[in-house]
C-alpha cells in the first residue's frame, strides 16, 4: 500500500521492501509506530503510520498518510488523519508531516495542498538530491590537522559518546525553518539500537569522522545501503562541530563515505541526500560533489491545542 503510492509519487521510487519496513514498524528503540488503516469492505485503501518517540521530542508525532492512487480526492485521506490526530496522547501538540513533490511545484503539489486543508502549513523545504556513484571520484582534498577515518557498520565503541551528541545535533545545528528541533543525545545504546534496525535489514551502513590528535570526533556523516542495489543508498545526516568549520570537514567526510560506500557495495547505482533550502553551505558542497536536485521535501506542520483535536 504505502509502496503504491510512494511509487506513484516520488522520483524513481524504490520500495525497502516489505519484511524491511515491518522491522521499522515494529522497532523497540523508542519509537513507536502505530498503523490506522481506511477499508473498502476487505479492501485495504488508505494507512497513516503515526510514529512518536519515547525518548525526546514528546511534543511532537510524525504522521505519514497514503491512498491508494486510484482511491484518492474521496475523502479517505482526511479521514485517516482526523482519526490519527484524534488518538494522539494530549501531550503531543506539534503534528509533522512530509510532502514531496517536482521543484517548482510547491503551489500546485497536491500533498501540500492536501496538509493545508487540513490546517497543516509549510515550515520548511529540503531540495532531495541524487548522486551517480558509479561515475563518482574522489572530490575532497587532503584536510590538515584532522584525520579521517571510516567505518562500515558501526563505529568503534570509544566513538560512540562524540558520535551519538554529534548525530543529537543534526536536526537542531542545521536551519530547518520553523520546525526549530532542539538538540537531543543520541547515548551509545541507542545508537546501537538503530545499527541493529540497519543489521535485521541487512543495510550497509557507512560513517566517516573527522577526529582530532586527541581522538575527539568533530565532524560526522552517514549513509547507509540497502542490500537491494538499484534503491539509492540514503545519506542519514553530516555535521561538522561550530568551532571546526571552514576546513573542509564536511565534504572530506562524505566524500570519505562514499569512496567507502563503492568499495562495500560495488554494485550500488545512486545516493540520495537532502538539506533544507536555507542551508547554503551543504547545498554547495553537495554540488560540488556532483550531487542534482530531483524533488522537493516539504515538512509540514500544525499545531494543537487538546481542546481543538
Ligand atoms: C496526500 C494524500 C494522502 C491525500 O489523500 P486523499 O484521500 O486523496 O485526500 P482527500 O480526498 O481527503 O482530500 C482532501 C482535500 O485535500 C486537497 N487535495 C487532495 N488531493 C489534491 C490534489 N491532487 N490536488 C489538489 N488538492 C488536493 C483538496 O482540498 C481535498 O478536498 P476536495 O477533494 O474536497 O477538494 C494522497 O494524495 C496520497 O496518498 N499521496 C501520497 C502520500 C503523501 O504525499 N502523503 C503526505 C501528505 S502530507
Amino acid at each position: 500500500m504505502e509502496s503504491a503510492s510512494l511509487a506513484y509519487d516520488r522520483f524513481e521510487w524504490v520500495p525497502l521492501g516489505f519484511d524491511s519496513r515491518a522491522v521499522v514498524w515494529r522497532r523497540r528503540n523508542g519509537w513507536t509506530h502505530d498503523l490506522w488503516g481506511a477499508y473498502d469492505g476487505t479492501d485495504l485503501v488508505g494507512i497513516v503510520d503515526v510514529a512518536t518517540c519515547l525518548d525526546d521530542t514528546l511534543d511532537t508525532a510524525w504522521l505519514f498518510p497514503h491512498v491508494l492512487p486510484g482511491r484518492r480526492r474521496q475523502r479517505i485521506g482526511t479521514r485517516l488523519v482526523r482519526q490519527a490526530e484524534l488518538s494522539l496522547e494530549p501531550s503531543r501538540t506539534r503534528l509533522v508531516g512530509t510532502a514531496h513533490y517536482p521543484e517548482g511545484q510547491c503551489d500546485i503539489a497536491p500533498p501540500v495542498r492536501f496538509a493545508e486543508s487540513l490546517g497543516y502549513r509549510l515550515a520548511t523545504t529540503e531540495t532531495v538530491r541524487e548522486l551517480d556513484l558509479t561515475r563518482y571520484q574522489r572530490s575532497a582534498g587532503e584536510v590538515r590537522g584532522y584525520g579521517i577515518q571510516t567505518f562500515v557498520n558501526g563505529v568503534p565503541h570509544d566513538l560512540r559518546v562524540d558520535v551519538g551528541r554529534i548525530k543529537g545535533l543534526v536536526d537542531a545545528d542545521a536551519p530547518s525553518g520553523e520546525l526549530d528541533w532542539g538538540a537531543i543525545t543520541v547515548t551509545p545504546e541507542q545508537y546501537a539500537a538503530e545499527l541493529e534496525i540497519w543489521r535485521r535489514q541487512e543495510r550497509t551502513v557507512v560513517e566517516s569522522v573527522a577526529l582530532t590528535e586527541d581522538r575527539h570526533v568533530v565532524a560526522w556523516t552517514c549513509v547507509v545501503a540497502s542490500s537491494n542495489a538499484a534503491r539509492p543508498a540514503s545519506v542519514e545526516g553530516t555535521l561538522v562541530l561550530t568551532d571546526h568549520r571552514g576546513h573542509g570537514l564536511g565534504q572530506a567526510v562524505k566524500d570519505a563515505s562514499l569512496i567507502e560506500l563503492k568499495r562495500a557495495s560495488p554494485n550500488l547505482q545512486r545516493v540520495r541526500t537532502s538539506s533544507d533550502d536555507e542551508n547554503q553551505w551543504m547545498h554547495r558542497i553537495n554540488e560540488r560533489m556532483g550531487f542534482a536536485a530531483i524533488e522537493v521535501e516539504g515538512l509540514v506542520q500544525r499545531s494543537v491545542s487538546d481542546s481543538i483535536r
